[in-house]
């Protein structure tokens, strides 16, 4: 039974010294420049991270947090960095919960001061540099405060996102001065794509940042960070940027077909996603005729039911005693063999409704490898299009949204309509849980082989898993792989979510004679971002061809 598997003719960039993918040209042109100049993967990912916090400001920033899975060809070991946004130390479980009885606010945890978790994305960027890079954080922070200074042309996806948080960018002076322009009226709008956007607050920012990148998180800048958030209604104090810190996570392992997927741990589910998932395909046929058999979507769509009914439990690893076990248990080949044996002819209903809220291609993915092997994933973020809306006066500093990703009560959806049980309620210090999911991929051999990513929030571990089994299980070309139409299952709600023409007429009748509640999307979801070896030894990169990404290659 066929399902549709879209061409589309982007460009691949390939070479045998490295090649980068990222969600904005200039990016990935910045961080392939650090490669020709003989810098490693680490230094051209952090340079690229700092080069999109001004150019793709509704995805990611200074002010936001993410994760990096950092591949050492030479000691041949993966590590996996953790500077996600932590709550501030006035945090509590009931933050956004019903006040007298009356429903809680949705958009207090997501737009203005009180959605401000901890930013951690300069100490995670400098401890990349550091740690694994070759070049000063200074000459790393230079191109992107540079774009900031001489402007830029604002993307579509720019454009879009400042359309869609006109009222909340517009409601505060700092952000609109920051972010929007002038409109005919002169009343703050959103950029044309194409019109220019200076950033030269930012850019000063950057190079004091570049000097010393301790300065965000102690003395004048961290106070006026603080300060940002509190006028905006928010608790977040200079001491809890004082005690934050870049943490060294485990990642997750698994396996598909042969070839070993290493993704983010705890305290991001994604990893643990991606990995049950293609374990739990791995017992299907992948290919019949030429085509997807319907049999592989439906246990697609039960594995990931599963697997996100799973992650309703799972809680920052601190917090939460239990969460590492249940981990463990969602990338056993065991709990693998009991999905396939428990995978029925029709699809398990799933108990409760709530509706989808968000498809998402805020937050921004980077795949980077260099002459060497090294390579660098960062999934990275300020959570929803322009995180809070919150940027700190006089620095260009965007501030996140991250809070939105805690249940604000047990069985309330967040943005991206996911649930919790309440281990991941908001507390003192405590990361929010996270679908990020930087990945890697190693070869049967064991040479790396696969460096793939995506935003897209709940979707985010359904779009990764789905890009490696188009290369592993249908030999699709990179481009094609970050193409081919996705499919999504979330466990509540309980809907097949399907994107535009992602199935023909046939493939989606058979579904739902399976019993599975199809819903096809408004809008494609997912801007995937990744580096492949090819058979020859070269390194290409792609970009998913739904939004503005481009690859570049030293
Ligand atoms: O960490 C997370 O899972 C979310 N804050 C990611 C947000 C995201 O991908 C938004 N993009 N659509």
């Amino acid at each position: 039974m066929p399902v549709l598997l879209a061409i589309v003719l982007s460009a691949t960039a390939v070479s045998s010294r490295g090649a980068v993918a990222t969600a904005h040209p200039l990016a990935s042109e910045v961080a392939a420049d650090v490669l020709r100049r003989g810098g490693n993967a680490a230094d051209a990912a952090v340079a690229a991270a700092l080069a999109l916090a001004v150019v793709e400001p509704q995805s990611s920033g200074i002010g936001g947090g993410g994760f990096a899975l950092v591949y050492d060809a030479r000691e041949k070991k993966v590590h996996a960095l953790d500077f996600r946004e932590v709550a501030p130390g006035a945090a509590t479980p009931d933050l956004f919960a019903a006040r007298g009885g009356a429903p809680a606010t949705p958009s207090r945890s997501l737009d203005g001061g009180l959605a401000v978790a901890v930013p951690g994305a300069v100490k995670g960027y400098a401890e990349l540099a550091r740690r694994f890079g070759t070049r000063s954080f200074a000459a790393l922070a230079a191109p992107a405060a540079r774009l900031a200074e001489r402007g830029f042309p604002a993307s579509p996806s720019y454009s879009d996102a400042a359309r869609a948080r006109l009222a909340c960018l517009a409601a505060r002076p700092a952000a609109a001065r920051e972010l929007l322009v002038a409109g005919a009226d002169g009343r703050p709008a959103a950029p044309a794509p194409g019109e220019r956007i200076v950033r030269r607050d930012l850019a000063r920012t950057l190079r004091l940042l570049g000097r010393d990148p301790a300065a965000f998180y102690r003395g004048p800048l961290a106070e006026r960070i603080a300060r940002a958030a509190r006028d905006d209604g928010g608790v977040l104090a200079a001491s809890d940027l004082a005690r934050y810190r870049v943490r060294d996570r485990a990642p997750v392992e698994g396996s598909y077909r042969g070839y070993r997927i290493v993704s983010m741990g705890l305290p991001s589910a994604g990893g643990a996603i991606v990995i049950g998932l293609l374990q739990a395909l791995e017992r299907e046929a992948p290919r019949e005729g030429g085509y997807r058999p319907v049999r592989f979507l439906h246990a697609m769509a039960e594995a990931e039911k599963r697997l996100f009914a799973k992650r309703a439990a799972l809680g920052d690893p601190d917090f939460v005693p239990g969460a590492a076990g249940v981990v463990e248990e969602m990338v056993s080949p065991a709990y693998a063999a009991r999905l396939s044996a428990e995978l029925g002819e029709r699809a398990r209903p799933v108990a409760a409704d709530t509706p989808p809220r968000d498809e998402g291609k805020h937050t921004t993915h980077l795949s980077v490898v260099d002459a060497e092997g090294n390579a660098v994933a960062i999934t990275t973020t300020v959570n929803y299009l322009f995180g809070a809306c919150v940027v700190v006066p006089g620095t260009g500093i965007l501030l996140n949204d991250e809070m939105d990703d805690f249940d604000a009560a047990a069985g309330a959806p967040n943005a991206y309509g996911l649930v919790g049980t309440g281990a991941n309620a908001p507390a003192a210090g405590k990361t929010p849980l996270s679908s990020m999911a930087p990945t890697l991929v190693f070869a049967p051999g064991g040479a790396l082989w696969l460096v793939v990513g995506a935003p897209g929030g709940s979707t985010i571990p359904t779009t990764v898993a789905q890009a490696i089994s188009h290369l592993v299980d249908d030999g699709m070309s990179l481009e094609q792989a970050l193409a081919a139409p996705r499919l999504h299952h979330q466990w509540q709600p309980d809907a097949l979510r399907v994107e535009p023409n992602a199935l023909e007429a046939e493939t989606a009748r058979a579904l739902a004679a399976r019993g599975h509640r199809l819903q096809v999307a408004e809008r494609p979801w997912g801007n995937a971002q990744a580096v492949r070896r090819r058979p020859d030894g070269r390194w290409e990169a792609a970009s998913d061809p739904r939004y503005d990404g481009a690859p570049s290659a030293p």
